[in-house]
């Protein structure tokens, strides 16, 4: 009886030691209200990175949480997990207003930044290696946000989104919207032009801009492909970058890497046959971030 008690006990601890997906409520300003999931791993570095996954249209914190395999690789490298979650616009992320496109300007961007210092402070975080990705709306909302916050992010990772401001304007950027011409790739500008949008987000910023992957499928007829090409023509040229080569067959059969200068900065991939969404890459993903050898 009492020894079972004990194991009992035992057990118990353990339950309560694990890491799950916990929701915050308190985390700084949040103009938009949206809400703050964290995963912090059992055995967190002590100076840990930070990955911001932003979940598609449709989707929420914890739905996203079981949508990669992120977490896994959190437990085994330490990293910590922020899963942003939009209530608003059928749980789209604000990707068209100015607030968003702005640095310092609000938006749900202005929340996510929140809960990015949050983070930082609270856990130790390495505020040299805070990265973003996220998938449709998310991937949207990480061309947004890597330009309007370039100092917060080292890199990140776009799968089946829009560059920067191409739904500016619009309504909203979600797949029932009224206007759809940033997502049917009809938006035209130049590379300079599609820079200046990145650029006039933060006005006299000089310093390093986050390294990116652009990831898209051919069959996409949602958003198109189109936006993935000027999503990578705006960063290369706000970067500085000229186009270098592409190498079918990466990182499988079915896609081809579009490589900018030497690849450490800028590259798409882009997969015959894949539709929306592309598929997420952890290790792609996590190797580029330099978080997996
Ligand atoms: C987002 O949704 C929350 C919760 O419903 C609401 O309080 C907030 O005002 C909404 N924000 C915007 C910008 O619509
Ligand atoms: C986040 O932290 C940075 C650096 O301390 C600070 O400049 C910025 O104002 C903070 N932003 C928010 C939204 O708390
Ligand atoms: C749709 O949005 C684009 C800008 O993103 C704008 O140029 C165009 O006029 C809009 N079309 C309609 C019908 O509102
Ligand atoms: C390869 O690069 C060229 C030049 O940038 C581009 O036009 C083309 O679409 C790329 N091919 C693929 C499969 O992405």
């Amino acid at each position: 009886m009492l020894f079972s008690g004990v194991v009992g006990l035992l057990a118990a601890a353990q339950l309560a030691a694990a890491a799950k997906l916990d929701k915050v409520a308190d985390f700084g300003s949040n103009p938009t209200r949206i809400n703050m999931y964290i995963y912090v791993p059992d055995k967190v570095s002590a100076k840990p990175a930070i990955i911001v996954a932003m979940h598609p249209c449709g989707g929420s914190g914890p739905s996203w949480y079981s949508g990669t395999r992120l977490p896994s690789y959190a437990d085994s490298n330490g990293f910590i997990l922020i899963y942003p979650d939009t209530p608003n616009m059928s749980h789209c992320w604000d990707v068209q207003n100015a607030a968003t496109l702005t640095h310092n300007g609000g938006g749900d961007a202005a929340g996510i930044i929140s809960m990015v210092n949050y983070t930082l402070k609270k856990y130790n975080g390495d505020a040299s290696k805070v990265y973003l990705m996220g998938s449709s709306s998310g991937a949207m909302m990480t061309n947004a946000m890597a330009g309007s916050y370039p100092e917060v992010f080292e890199a990140g990772a776009a799968y089946s989104g829009i560059g920067f401001a191409c739904a500016s304007g619009q309504g909203q950027a979600t797949p029932s919207a009224a206007n759809q011409t940033c997502a049917q790739g009809n938006i035209r500008h130049t590379p300079q032009e599609w820079g200046n949008f990145v650029r006039n987000a933060y006005p006299g910023y000089t310093g390093k801009r986050p390294r990116l992957q652009i990831y898209h499928g051919l069959a996409d007829t949602l958003v198109r492909p189109a936006c993935a090409m000027q999503a990578l023509q705006q960063w290369a040229n706000v970067m500085g970058l000229e186009w270098t080569k592409n190498v079918t067959g990466v990182p499988s059969a079915a896609y081809t890497q579009v490589i900018y200068g030497d690849g450490t900065k800028l590259e798409g991939f882009f997969g015959q046959g894949v539709g929306h969404t592309a598929p997420v890459n952890e290790q792609l993903m996590l190797k580029f971030f330099g978080i997996l050898s």
